[in-house]
């Protein structure tokens, strides 16, 4: 076994791809959001790839764009919801994680944290929850929500009162309350279930989730919030964070997230960090990348040209980076955008992976079942202390 530092790696998309336009790429999929065939054979690339997890952004509500056209591809492109996606995924998948978003300003904890521990039990244990708090005018209008709460930091404070009860929610019928005989039959005890009776802040719950607690015990939460209260946020609740931002900005990122999770008495390890590279295709040569990323470029309308488009390079160079970025302690990992599907991540998993496993970084095979156990995180103890 490898002595160095082994690359996590999870894909980050939607499920049209991530790049503005690379849906319109001639070899996309026509209706790959409502075509969950087609998003399932791009997940499972991923898992023949041995990613940790596929990871689907959502926000809801159609995005006020910068021109007319854009405002038609927001709803050519559809978004569906993805923990419903993801739920057709675990189905044709066996040890990929499945990481869904949900806002913590426009849902409830009880809904949300029996959709979560739903995902989980029916995908064996592999689910994982962005949380986000929102920040678009149009989403706060379509839940009624004034906008200028989701502009405040009084939506880390109810994200932060809202992630401690889901987490309690998932703890309710704990281990403890469970009996398992030797056919698998399982009994709950609900003499020795934690019925909770929260009045906070922003949010009363009383009483206990339906399901039993989730096989991780809590799915993986993941966070990307950038500000000090995101920041904070992710120091006590997340297991990965997303550091945005090329460059040595990751690297002072992961050491600020490890620094404050130190802080709140957690083991910095116990929270990775994964840099993030919004839109990766991998070429044969250097002439082909740049000859890529103008055909890329090309799909971009005249007020679309000023944005980022995709970074393409050959498969030792992509290796380098995330070489040299873990071996730097920049980054515990990587999230990755591939600009349509599933062609980029056919090639990806070809030329790079075997690249990286060539220089020992990269694993030959998923290490467990659960998507915990294959990025390394411990399985949270039965009950939080309250
Ligand atoms: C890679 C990445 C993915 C994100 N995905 C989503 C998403 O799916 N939905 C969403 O509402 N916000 C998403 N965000 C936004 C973050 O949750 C967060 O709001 C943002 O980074 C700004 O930080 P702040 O909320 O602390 O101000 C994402 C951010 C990053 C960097």
């Amino acid at each position: 076994m490898s002595t160095k530092k082994q690359a996590h790696l999870i894909a980050a998309t939607h499920s049209t791809g991530s790049h503005l336009r690379g849906w319109r790429h001639p070899s996309a999929p026509a209706r790959p959001a409502t075509d969950a065939r087609a998003f399932i054979d791009a997940v499972r690339e991923l898992e023949n790839a041995l990613f940790d997890a596929v990871f689907i952004g959502e926000t809801t509500g159609v995005m006020p764009g910068p021109d007319e056209m854009h405002q038609h591809d927001s709803m050519v492109n559809d978004s569906p919801d993805p923990t419903l996606l993801l739920a057709a995924v675990a189905a044709a998948t066996s040890r990929i994680g499945l990481i869904t978003t949900a806002s913590t300003s426009l849902t409830q904890p009880s809904s949300l944290a029996r959709l979560l521990a739903s995902l989980d039990h029916l995908s064996a244990g592999r689910a994982g929850w962005n949380v986000v708090t929102s920040r678009f005018e149009t989403e706060a209008r379509n839940f009624g929500i004034d906008p200028r709460m989701l502009r405040s930091p009084i939506r880390y404070e109810i994200a932060d009162e809202f992630v401690a009860i889901v987490k309690e929610l998932w703890d309710s019928v704990g281990d403890e309350a469970i009996t398992t005989d030797q056919e698998g039959r399982q009994t709950v005890d609900l003499a020795k279930a934690r019925h909770l009776d929260h009045r906070g802040k922003h949010f009363q719950v009383s009483g206990m989730l339906d399901i039993t607690r989730p096989p991780q015990g809590h799915p993986v939460i993941l966070q990307a919030g950038m500000s000090e209260e995101g920041r904070e946020l992710t120091a006590r609740e997340a297991d990965l964070a997303l550091a945005p931002g090329g460059g040595w900005q990751a690297k002072e990122t992961r050491e600020d997230l490890r620094r404050r999770a130190a802080a709140h008495g957690r083991d910095p390890d116990s929270l990775l960090v994964l840099a993030v590279f919004p839109a990766v295709l991998v070429a044969d040569t250097r002439a082909e990348a740049e000859s890529r990323v103008r055909e890329f470029a090309a799909l971009l309308s005249p007020a679309e040209q000023q944005r980022p488009s995709i970074l393409a390079a050959t498969a030792t160079d992509i290796a380098d980076i995330i070489e040299n970025w873990l071996d730097a302690g920049a980054a515990d990992g990587f999230a990755i955008g591939f600009p349509y599907l599933r062609g980029p991540i056919e090639a990806f998993g070809r030329l790079v992976i075997p690249e990286l496993q060539r220089r020992g970084i990269y694993r030959t095979a998923y290490e467990g079942t659960t998507l915990r156990e294959n990025l390394g995180l411990p399985r949270p103890p039965g009950s939080r202390p309250r």
